[in-house]
């Protein structure tokens, strides 16, 4: 009897469930977009026809920062958006993933998928219609900003990678926004830097992940770049937006601009942007009013852009359900699953010496977790893209779960707080500060006097100084001890700072978006004094600078060097945070100070010592890197990242990452760094970038793209010289071969190339290997790369397992853009396939004739 009653009690709690779910999925399930349709057609231009021309133009403005403008005469509400790829971050807290560089590194297609599923549930979660990401730029060089909210250094990877993220996300109801389009290479003065580059490089390295993403992913929204392309704004960039975008690849969907990147009400307008964000400072009423008049914009140029919305927004139903779907989670543990299949998926094990790893966890007794990014967890780079998880695994409580109440663990960050050094920096006397009201330490000046100057936040988003001032701080410091000395600065990736020591300058941030932070190493012997001038140039009102002294020999704790030398093993967590790497601002190559210093003083306590990197790409390793014996990359590894890095440093996870750039020696070595700021060199004054609508003044410094197609391992390839790591290249803890290739000797030109071959688990545990396929064209009359990534498949294989890949490679994977013709173009002739783990290890090779 009592049996029984359970049973009816829990069938109807199930009953109640099945009910409730039900319920709640019946009102509004997730909705892939319809296709266009004469219907959808027919109700649009109805909207439209009730218009009148102004409020035309209010519909192509945003509203309340994240909305398009709603208009009750059509009954059309406003409709919501969010930031971004890592995450659905604008509403509050979300689930951070895995993103960006590191999705890339996971090479795995169906896992995009999955992500952008995820990040569709999780913007219906929170009535959310359209995402702003993702972000397909090019990695070209390793210290633009936001390598890490971008994918990789290869057009094809992107491409690949891109589409089924964009079907992942519009397949639950949500609009995709592909971003930056195009050429938001480096953030060094995004508002008024022009990418020079000519057509060919753009069709071949910067463009083909756009291209793909509308012409394969179907995406209904892009957002145009603060740049400006050959000379032109990208919102206002006839080329890209009107004959590449919305002409050959057929764009129908809406093109909306980046935050404040409209600089112009005509050019915009007539040259493609559809909605200006985050509000109309100049596609408004009383600019495009007078020019629809005078005959400068067409009426249908403005109805086009109206109908594009609509139409969008109709073929997603946003007028006809709710957007709002409490079926999905708003807390989601299926997204923590994907957050964690993410982290496991990109981690990259870049050196095993021994090998090292995998450690036996059974053996360690007592563990030491060191470094400023092993506590707290970082998740994500800054900006925009930011995401704040629920809850975040670091690196230290990934590891002391793992391992458990038995095992010992100390933790250490081994560095002091950049703002406690400038907090704690002593002067003798204190620091002199005169407040210009000009720009240029000129007039006559305000003066006061401070305990320091430790003003840095990382925030970049505060709105212009309506007075714009210039700072000039002064102040001695003396050395209590003989030695070497890091002058520290940090102020935000907007302002612009000199700080001269005894006179000579010693540090700079002359560019807006420029490096933060800096440091300088000085020498001084006891009791020296050295003069610091900084002088400062705030974008915003107030300070966000800090600077301050601290000595070389003090700068490792002691506890850490402690720590390390009683531990069996150390992790020692280093690389960059969402302070130290994100929008608004270049990252340094070098590590952010004092951390070469942290590996050689914890790897001389401690050879077994494994480093753990955070960051959107490479970074300077040279100082230490033979001292240890295992390196790790984790990208920014989102929410579950430290529990991803545990389950891969004790074998849990096979590392299966694969390097999403060529992981450069030094930054020199890059083929971008001779034009990174300009043939002209860099423009140095600080520009008014269109608040309140006024009218821009300024010199556009012209970045010459004149490294070409020359990117990544294009570059190391072509040249026969090495990266550090290739392109593509990732440890694991098995061993895989490749053989048997097979692909037609010859086959006629422009038609589909299959090429098959094995790949062979030969070693003895479980694992992940990406089969990768490049193209070389020897036979060729233009000048190309040695080889270029055209296929690649991710393999699972148990040990001993053999699997046949076979890559289907289609006209274009022959094909250059031929500037003459201006035309993809397949010079006839040898091409030989490249078949393996890295682009400079293919042990595989074949030839084909195309006729
Ligand atoms: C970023 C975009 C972002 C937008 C809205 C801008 O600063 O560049 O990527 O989508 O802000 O947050």
């Amino acid at each position: 009897m009592r049996n029984l009653k359970n049973t009816i009690t829990l069938s109807f709690s199930a009953f109640i469930l099945a009910c409730l779910s039900q319920l709640l999925c019946g009102a509004a399930r997730a909705q892939a977009p319809v296709p266009d349709s004469p219907a959808i057609e027919a109700r649009a231009q109805e909207m439209l026809a009730k218009l009148t021309l102004v409020q035309k133009i209010e519909l192509i403005g945003g509203v309340d920062n994240m909305y398009t403008r709603p208009m009750p005469v059509i009954d059309l509400p406003r409709f919501k958006m969010s930031d971004a790829s890592v995450g659905v971050r604008t509403w509050g807290p979300t689930t951070a993933y895995a993103g960006g560089v590191a999705l890339a590194a996971t090479w795995d297609t169906e896992f995009a998928r999955s992500l952008g599923v995820g990040l569709g549930k999780d913007a219906r979660a929170r009535n959310v219609n359209f995402l702003l990401g993702p972000g397909v730029n090019i990695a070209r060089s390793p210290i633009a900003g936001r390598n890490f909210e971008y994918l990789s250094e290869d057009p094809y990877l992107n491409s690949t990678i891109v589409v089924p993220f964009i079907e992942g996300v519009q397949s639950q109801g949500v609009i995709a926004t592909v971003k930056h389009f195009a050429l938001n290479s480096q953030e060094f003065n995004r508002h008024n830097a022009s990418a020079d580059v000519d057509e060919r490089t753009m069709r071949e390295i910067y463009l083909p992940a756009f291209e793909a993403a509308v012409v394969k992913g179907q995406v209904d929204s892009v957002m145009n770049s603060y740049n400006l392309i050959n000379g032109a704004h990208a919102t206002q960039n006839e080329f890209l937006n009107i004959k590449l975008l919305k002409g050959e690849w057929g764009f129908k969907g809406v093109l909306m601009s980046d935050w404040d990147a409209t600089y112009d009400a005509v050019g915009a307008a007539n040259n493609g942007l559809d909605l200006e964000m985050p509000s109309p400072k100049f596609m408004n009423a009383k600019n495009l009013l007078p020019a629809v008049k005078g005959g400068k914009v067409k009426e249908a140029t403005i109805d086009d852009k109206v109908l594009r919305l609509l139409r969008t927004e109709l073929r997603y139903g946003f007028t006809d359900r709710p957007q709002l779907d409490p079926a999905d989670s708003t807390f989601s543990v299926a997204g923590r699953a994907i957050a964690m299949q993410g982290a496991l998926e990109s981690i990259t094990l870049l050196k095993n010496e021994g090998p090292l790893l995998p450690l036996d966890p059974a053996k360690v007794k007592t563990i030491a977790i060191i470094g400023p990014d092993a506590w707290p967890a970082a998740v994500g780079g800054g900006g925009s893209s930011e995401a704040t998880p629920f809850e975040s695994v670091s690196t230290v409580a990934g590891i002391a779960n793992l391992l458990g109440p038995g095992v010992h663990v100390l933790y250490s960050r081994g560095l002091p707080d950049m703002n406690d050094v400038f907090r704690e920096a002593k002067w003798d006397g204190g620091v002199k500060v005169e407040t210009f009201a000009s720009r240029d330490f000129t007039g006559t000046a305000a003066t006061g006097k401070r305990r320091n100057v430790a003003d840095w936040k990382p925030d970049q988003w505060e709105p212009a100084d309506p007075t714009p001032r210039s700072i000039r701080y002064t102040a001695t410091f003396k050395a209590a001890s003989a030695g070497k000395y890091l002058l520290v600065a940090a102020a935000s990736g907007e302002d612009a700072f000199k700080i001269l020591a005894d006179g000579k300058q010693v540090l700079d941030q002359v560019h807006a978006e420029g490096q933060v932070p800096k440091y300088a190493t000085i020498d001084l012997g006891a009791g020296q004094s050295v003069s610091i001038q900084a002088d400062y140039l705030p974008r915003a009102a107030g300070s966000r600078l800090g600077f301050g002294f601290v000595y070389e020999p003090e700068l490792v704790s002691a506890e850490a060097k402690q720590f390390a030398s009683i531990a069996d093993v150390v992790v020692l967590a280093i690389g960059f945070d969402a302070p130290t790497e994100g929008e608004g601002h270049d990252r340094t190559f070098e590590l952010p100070w004092g951390q070469d210093a942290l590996v050689e003083a914890i790897a001389a306590a401690n050879p077994h010592t494994i480093v753990t990197l955070t960051g959107g790409g490479a970074m300077d390793t040279r100082r230490w890197l033979s001292k240890v014996p295992a390196l790790l990359h984790t990208w920014y590894p989102g929410q579950e990242g430290g529990a991803a890095v545990a389950a891969v440093i004790f074998g849990k996870q096979n590392p299966e990452g694969k390097l999403p750039i060529s992981f450069d020696l030094n930054w020199e070595d890059n083929p971008s760094q001779p034009y990174y700021y300009g043939a002209a060199g860099a423009d140095t004054t600080l520009h008014t970038i269109g608040e309140n609508g006024k009218p821009l003044d300024y010199t556009v410094p012209h970045i010459k793209y004149g490294d070409k197609l020359m990117v990544g391992y294009r570059y190391w390839t072509t040249t026969g010289k090495h990266p550090l790591f290739p392109f593509g290249f990732g440890l694991s803890y098995t061993t895989f071969s490749f053989a048997n290739l097979q692909a037609p000797s010859t086959a006629a030109s422009g038609s589909t190339v299959p090429v098959s071959f094995d790949v062979i688990n030969a070693g003895s545990v479980a694992g992940a290997e990406v089969a990768q396929l490049y193209v070389s064209d020897p036979s060729t009359k233009a000048t190309r790369p040695e080889r270029e990534l055209k296929g690649f498949e991710k393999v699972r294989l148990a040990p001993g397992e053999k699997k046949h890949v076979t890559l289907n490679l289609d006209a274009r994977a022959f094909s250059y853009w031929d500037e003459a013709s201006h035309k993809w173009t397949i010079d006839p002739g040898k091409f030989v396939i490249l078949v393996g783990d890295s682009s400079e290890n293919t042990p595989l090779h074949a030839d084909v004739t195309l006729k």
